[in-house]
């Protein structure tokens, strides 16, 4: 039987040769900024997760990044790209990587990475999604304050 979520009658031995469902990768060699599974309520009737509970959660995750630099709140002032690579099933695990590509006086520009383990004994790992936000530090008053300076060594 196929897992919630894979389209039916689809063949493993055709996804595993690299079609438009799958492109087996290396999970990244980091940690992930947030690992989360989509559930039927996150999909449309035919088991396909929405783009815009991805878009949501790699809001999130980036925006982890970006308050940890910021050292506090920040607010998305834009998204720059947005890429769905593969379509994402319920029951994938998907991890969320992220990493900080440039800062300004106020802004953190974040690139994210979203890659989706379909099956877990065998292990298949396809990218799904990458994008790139940036982000704003805002203070109380929700208007742009400037980064803090990294510490120095
Ligand atoms: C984020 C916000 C506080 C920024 O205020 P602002 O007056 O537009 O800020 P500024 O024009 O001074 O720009 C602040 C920084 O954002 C950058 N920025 C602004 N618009 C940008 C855009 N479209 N793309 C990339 N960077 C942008 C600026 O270059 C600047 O960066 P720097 O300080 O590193 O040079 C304001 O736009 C806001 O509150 N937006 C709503 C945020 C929000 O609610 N997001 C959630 C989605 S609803």
């Amino acid at each position: 039987m196929s897992p919630p979520g894979r389209p039916k009658g689809e063949s493993q031995s055709a996804q595993r040769e690299g079609n438009s469902v799958n492109e087996r990768v290396s999970l990244p060699a980091r940690d992930p900024v947030l690992r989360v599974m989509p559930v039927p309520a996150d999909a449309n009737i035919h088991g396909d997760v929405f783009g815009g509970w991805i878009m949501s959660q790699v809001d999130i995750a980036g925006g982890v990044l970006a308050s940890r630099r910021a050292n506090g709140r920040v607010a998305t002032v834009a998204v720059t790209s947005f890429l769905f690579k593969h379509p994402v099933f319920v029951g994938d695990l998907c991890s969320f990587y992220a990493r900080v590509l440039k800062t300004g006086t106020t802004s953190i520009t974040v690139e994210v990475e979203v890659y989706a383990e379909r099956n877990r004994l065998e292990a298949d790992v396809v990218k799904v999604t990458e994008a790139t936000l940036v982000y704003v530090a805002t203070g109380d008053d929700r208007r742009p304050r400037p980064l803090p300076k990294l510490p120095s060594n």
